[in-house]
């Protein structure tokens, strides 16, 4: 058993739907276990500028449901240098922090390995992303709570887009990942998705936009990954326009919709799990790995093997979307 008193917690990166389920957890998990627990508001530029408060029971009561994150979060150049570092360690060393629960994405996880290499602190992640884009996880906090943002947006962009007989490229968030396009392409009955995961060249959405028109398949919901080297939605669009003046050509952005909103009960329920785990694992004076969940189970990963294995997309759900898109 640890010998660990008290323990840190923060969000950091871009806000997740079901981070403050997480927080919470994690915090009533630490005082169950007679551990105490700090708040550090703006991820680690919080560690670096000592923005700490102690968190009681009753300061995470009535947040399961919220959106966003009470603590704040921040993407922190400084703590990328050492000396940002070294000034992060001393705050906690005086705070009596032995340990410290980070809750966001892959460069979170960077900058707590380099951490708990360098300094006598337990880190220990959870991931939080609406991206869905970690190894070691089927799914992150934020993700099942994204698509159904974009879920319900899409439907209503289908309203629209099948009385005008009209041709939409929606854009979802992605910067390097397909997950959402993907997932809620399928859900959505999207006629086409395009990934980085995926090279598809132009060729085929437009091969595969004539023979639609042929068929009389007027109205196309195609949803684009942010990060797809077409250029996003607009990119696509550009591309394609000329070749297809039958087609009346629409362009939705649905950017930064998707990260707020009220968790799902599938990512309430994972980030409490996540969240109790998080604080077994500092019981159980594991130094820097991340929790995540694999086949419904929770599962410890090292932070390394997190950081250098690339998640890949489930391929077999491309085949269902061309299938299913005929
Ligand atoms: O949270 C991940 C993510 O949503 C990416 O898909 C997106 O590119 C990025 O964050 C945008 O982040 P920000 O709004 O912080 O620039």
């Amino acid at each position: 058993m640890t010998k660990i008193k008290k323990i840190g917690v923060l969000t950091s990166g871009g806000d997740a739907p079901g981070m403050n389920a997480a927080i919470r957890a994690v915090t009533r998990t630490a005082i169950y276990n007679d551990i105490e627990v700090v708040g550090i508001r703006h991820g680690y530029e919080g560690m670096i500028n000592g923005h700490f408060k102690r968190l009681k029971s009753h300061n995470v009561s009535d947040i399961i449901q919220r959106g966003g994150t009470i603590l704040k979060s921040s993407r922190s150049e400084d703590f990328k240098t050492e000396e940002g570092r070294k000034k992060a360690y001393d705050n906690l060393k005086e705070e009596e922090i032995g340990a410290v629960v980070v809750i966001g994405g892959d460069g979170t996880f960077r900058g707590a390995k380099e951490f708990s290499q360098d300094y006598d602190i337990s880190m220990v992640g959870i991931p939080g992303t609406i991206d869905n884009d970690l190894y070691g996880t089927d799914y992150t906090i934020g993700y099942d709570s994204a698509l159904n943002t974009i879920v319900e947006a899409v439907d209503k962009i289908r309203d629209t887009a099948s009385s005008h007989n009209r041709l939409f490229f929606i854009e979802v968030m992605g910067r390097d990942a397909g997950f959402l396009a993907l997932r809620s392409g399928i859900a959505c009955g999207a006629e086409a998705i395009l990934i980085p995961e995926v090279r598809r060249d132009t060729a085929t959405l437009k091969n595969y936009l004539e023979t639609g028109y042929k068929r009389k398949k007027f109205s196309n919901i195609i949803l684009v990954a942010e990060g797809d080297e077409t250029g996003g939605a607009f990119g696509i669009v550009n591309d394609v326009k000329d070749d297809f003046k039958e087609y009346d050509m629409k362009v939705t952005v649905l950017g930064h919709i998707q990260r707020g909103g009220n968790p799902s009960a599938f990512d309430r329920v994972i980030a409490s799990q996540m969240g109790v785990a998080a604080v077994e694992a500092i019981l159980d004076d594991q130094k820097s790995i991340m929790v995540g969940m694999m086949n419904r189970e929770v599962v410890h990963i090292p932070f390394n093997r997190t950081i250098k294995h690339h998640k890949d997309i489930n391929r077999r759900l491309l085949d269902i979307i061309d299938i299913l898109s005929i």
